[in-house]
């Protein structure tokens, strides 16, 4: 029996968990296991269909997590999964170092749907990497060093990421960072003004801030925000990781306010959920600097043929299936939904907030979202909080989310605050 057969084949639940948590526990990392243990997310997946996860004792779960934007065409969706197979019959990966014909195809199709001039793509693998793509173009086009990006904004982990994410905990054990970015107050285009110096070269961020505790650009800001990079002769950049394809309603949030950025960094949801992939897609003008340098930004496993088919057929499914629409319609019964649980749970729901299917309900305390997590979880639905701010908790399901399973998230977020609600007047008592 080969080792996929072994490990496919095996079904008693419990030796598989027990396996895979001694694996964790020794080989991978121990304080992981016991962060997830801690958020409710120790969730060993099992099946995967639809809107839906299923641990592998076989519990269901609605999935509002989705990886923060990964599966936006459903969990192991079956069109595309069948698109693969077929794809591997023929393909492997792909060498890097010649000419792939399916990546030339996607990076045309990425022109078409693109926003505005966005015309070439470099493609890596995750979204922090084509972060260090958009901010090494910035650099190399204007020959200016610095960055201006978001507090609280993320935007991923690598070295030329790093140091745009706003929060300091990721950054401090690993100083120094490469210098040059200046954080901002989101939503403040004063803020951004005066941070302008000669020196600027981009203006970084995420029309919607998702680890940031879902928090909205203001359309007249971005539009604001673009005249004063146009006028500054400053690159604009949108992380579009979580909020591309069809999450918030549009194939990319950019078409909300109608602004065209310089750079549109994309990733997650571009993997169809099944084969990593990402990209930075900019203009003719900035593709210039690679006319010297083509070789200079490489990726061995950025683009493959297999990634770029998988992207390729991801993006027909949410054009065929209309899932922007799809997200909006969904996306207004959660609001409804949330926004009358705000209305009966006073004390608890601050806000409720986001657009199409990236939402997010705030509480008045840290501690809250956790125990939502929980909550959720005892009532069939997995759901973090955001990682840099815990008093949000996201909801975010993959966009092929049906009306009755809106609902059944509705009943449990409803479940769950109820049963907050009682412990919070619990402990006021004692
Ligand atoms: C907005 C945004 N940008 C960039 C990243 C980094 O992506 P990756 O983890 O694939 O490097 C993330 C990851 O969650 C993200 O949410």
């Amino acid at each position: 029996m080969s080792i996929i057969d072994d490990i496919l084949s095996k079904t008693d639940m419990d030796e598989i968990r027990k396996e895979t948590e001694e694996n964790y526990r020794q080989y991978v990392n121990p304080f992981a296991l016991r962060m997830f243990k801690n958020a409710s997310l120790d969730i060993i997946e099992g099946k995967r269909e639809g809107a839906s996860v299923w641990d592998i004792s076989g519990q269901k779960y609605i999935d509002c997590v989705t990886g923060a934007g990964i599966f936006n065409v459903g969990r192991h969706n079956k069109e595309i999964v069948e698109g693969l197979k077929k794809a591997l019959d023929t393909y492997d990966m792909g060498g890097w170092i010649s000419i792939v014909r399916e990546r030339g195809i996607l990076a045309k199709k990425l022109a078409e749907i693109t926003p505005g001039d966005l015309k070439y793509s470099l493609f890596c693998c995750g979204g922090g990497e084509a972060i260090e793509v958009a901010v090494k173009l910035a650099r190399g086009h204007t020959d200016k060093t610095e960055i201006i990006c978001m507090e609280n904004g993320y935007h991923g982990v690598t070295g030329f990421a790093l140091p745009a994410t706003g929060r300091d905990v990721y950054k401090q054990p690993f100083a120094p960072l490469t210098p040059g970015y200046r954080h901002v107050r989101y939503n403040d285009i004063g803020a951004v003004e005066e941070a302008i110096t000669e020196e600027t070269a981009a203006v970084l961020l995420e029309p919607i801030q998702g680890e940031g505790g879902i928090i909205p650009a203001d359309d007249a800001y971005l539009r604001q925000l673009r005249e004063l990079c146009t006028k500054n002769e400053i690159l604009l950049v949108f992380d579009e990781v979580q909020t591309g394809f069809g999450r918030t309603g549009k194939m990319f949030c950019a078409e909300h306010s109608g602004v065209n950025p310089d750079i549109m960094v994309l990733a997650k949801s571009l993997s169809g959920g099944l084969y990593p992939l990402s990209c930075a897609v900019f203009t003719e003008e900035i593709a210039e600097f690679l006319m010297t340098h083509p070789f200079i930004i490489i990726n061995s496993f950025g683009g493959t043929s297999l990634a770029c088919l998988v992207a390729l057929a991801t993006i027909e499914y949410i054009e065929n299936n209309d899932l922007p629409g799809h997200a909006t319609r969904m996306g207004g019964r959660f609001m409804a939904g949330l926004s009358a649980l705000k209305g009966k749970y006073p004390k608890l729901v601050l806000d409720v907030r986001g657009r199409g299917l990236m939402l997010g309900m705030e509480f008045p305390e840290d501690s809250i979202g956790p125990r939502m997590a929980y909550q959720l979880k005892q009532n069939g639905v997995i759901s973090i909080y955001t990682f840099n701010n815990p008093r949000i908790i996201r909801i975010m399901p993959t966009l092929v989310i049906t009306e009755q399973e809106v609902d059944f998230v509705l009943e449990a977020f409803d479940r769950s605050l109820a049963e907050i609600s009682k412990q919070e007047e619990k402990n006021a008592a004692r």
